[in-house]
């Protein structure tokens, strides 16, 4: 069984992510949404209220071989865990790959099993990132055209001014 990881901070989770989590998803038997701490980043929800944005997320499009989770510690051992040996990661502009490059590298000095796969996102979300859904939410402004349905009365409740 091919297990993939899709790690990602998605705080919270966007079109963006959930056009990668759909398209993975049809390319592995399994893949593993897992909501990873980033000490580097001040995030604003939880690591289980973003876990569980994504798992009404991922219900509402009926992927049943996405599952989600949420890990604080190295992705490389993450996979081991899991039985994973390929991570999924979106790239949306040339400027996302320096950092993606370093990362997948350093992931497999970790673990010498992780591959990471590199998808390229679909042209309408490049502009996407959770923090231009946060600064747009933070202000009152209507975020339903950048994240899940199901979640956008929540998160926008959270971020509202
Ligand atoms: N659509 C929309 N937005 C996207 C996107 C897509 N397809 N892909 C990425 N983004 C956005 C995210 O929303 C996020 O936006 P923000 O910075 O405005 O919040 C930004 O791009 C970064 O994406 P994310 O995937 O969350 O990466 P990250 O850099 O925050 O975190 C981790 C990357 C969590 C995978 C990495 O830090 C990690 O692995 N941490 C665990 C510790 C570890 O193993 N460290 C060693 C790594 S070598």
């Amino acid at each position: 069984m091919k297990i993939a990881v899709y790690p990602g901070s998605f705080d919270p989770v966007t079109l963006g992510h959930m056009d990668i989590i759909r398209r993975a998803s049809g390319m592995f038997d399994r893949l593993i949404v897992a909501v990873v701490a980033n000490k580097n980043k001040k995030v604003t929800f939880s690591l289980e209220e973003r876990a569980e944005f994504l798992r009404r997320a991922v219900e509402a499009e009926g992927l049943t071989n996405v599952t989600v989770d949420f890990y604080d510690g190295l992705v490389a051992n993450y996979l081991r865990t899991v039985g994973a040996t390929t991570l999924v990661r979106g790239l949306r502009a040339m400027s996302d790959f320096e950092n993606e490059f370093q990362m997948a590298l350093a992931n497999r000095q970790i673990n010498a099993d992780a591959d990471t796969a590199f998808l390229v996102t679909s042209v309408e979300y490049m502009y996407l990132s959770s923090s231009l859904v946060r600064e747009i939410g933070s202000y009152g402004g209507n975020i339903r055209d950048f994240v899940p349905e199901c979640v956008a009365a929540d998160i926008a409740a959270k971020l509202k001014p």
